[in-house]
């Protein structure tokens, strides 16, 4: 297992995108990484370990909070039991500086053999997710918003949505830079929705893997002022024809389910669920 330095961030990235699949269960995407590239290349590269195989990368972790490592791995690898073992010992041993005494999970929505090796190990069943996709062969309905697609001019507009509808947010129009410099962000696009009257009131960022690829939602979220007038839904539609636009095959996103609100927002806009899926909660 080794960290990559900022310097292999683009070829990380790259690899994850070439990973991703329709039909496969949602792993880790470019998107997630580009979305925490917020907080700087620095803070993203440490941020991740990667496992290789006779000098190939077979799994990328991710560690998107101090206590969760999302997982990606390449489709050859998924039943490899040698791999599975292996990454499962890391986390036991060498990510024990990673994963603190107490709560640990990891998100390992692909891999049957790193699946059957944790459960084999007793690591259980953490709260439930719920994955959603939306298939982009036919055309998206267009939103009823305003869309504009953020440029410099509008960063602070774009911050100023995040932080009204995720309270607590610590985006910046430094970390939206941050964001914007980093290598996934190549294939990425930040859009703002505005109501009747021209105010603001929705924002996401969507991400591409490529062309003919899943692309992700990530975040989506309305100004906690202007909820529940069909706006989440609306900008919901923008980000699935932006993703067309930029040629992916389907528009993918998860959420915790007990976030109900952002559950029937999506599949008020069309997406549907394989069902909900579960992360290994450490014993
Ligand atoms: C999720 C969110 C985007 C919804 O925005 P919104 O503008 O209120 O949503 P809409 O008015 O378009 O509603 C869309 C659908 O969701 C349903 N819905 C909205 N809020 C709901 C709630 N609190 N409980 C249950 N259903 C809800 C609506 O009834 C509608 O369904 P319908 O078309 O079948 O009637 C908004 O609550 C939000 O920004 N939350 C915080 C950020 C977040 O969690 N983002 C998603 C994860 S990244």
């Amino acid at each position: 297992m080794t960290t990559p330095s900022t310097a292999d961030l683009p070829r990380v990235i790259d690899t994850v995108a070439s990973w991703q699949r329709d039909g496969a269960p949602v792993q880790v995407h470019p998107g997630d990484l580009g979305w925490y590239q917020r907080f700087g290349a620095e803070a993203l590269a440490g941020a991740l370990r990667e496992w290789a195989r006779d000098g190939e990368t077979v799994a990328v972790g991710f560690l998107d909070e101090s206590e969760l490592i999302r997982m990606a791995i390449a489709p050859e690898a998924g039943g490899d039991e040698g791999i599975a073992h292996h990454v499962a010992d890391d986390f036991v041993e060498a990510l024990g500086e990673l994963l603190p005494p107490g709560r640990a999970i990891v998100e390992a929505r692909f891999g049957t053999a790193l699946q059957q090796v944790l459960t084999d190990r007793g690591w259980g069943a953490d709260d439930p997710w719920t994955p959603l996709h939306r298939d982009l062969a036919q055309p998206v309905p267009p939103s009823t918003l305003r869309i504009e697609v953020v440029g410099p001019g509008l960063v602070q507009e774009r911050v100023r949505v995040e932080v009204a509808a995720f309270p607590g947010s610590s985006f910046s129009v430094d970390r939206w830079r941050q964001m914007a410099d980093g290598h996934a962000y190549r294939h990425a696009a930040c859009l703002l929705g505005y109501d009747e009257q021209g105010v603001a009131v929705a924002a996401t960022t969507v991400w591409s893997a490529g062309r003919d690829r899943p692309g992700v939602i990530e975040p989506l979220g309305v100004h906690g002022g202007h909820r529940g007038r069909g706006h989440g839904r609306a900008m919901t539609l923008a980000a699935a024809g932006q993703m067309r636009r930029m040629g992916c095959s389907s528009a993918r996103v998860a959420t915790p389910s007990s976030n109900t609100a952002a559950v029937a927002t999506y599949q008020a806009a069309g997406f549907v669920t394989p069902g909900e899926v579960t992360d290994f909660c450490r014993p």
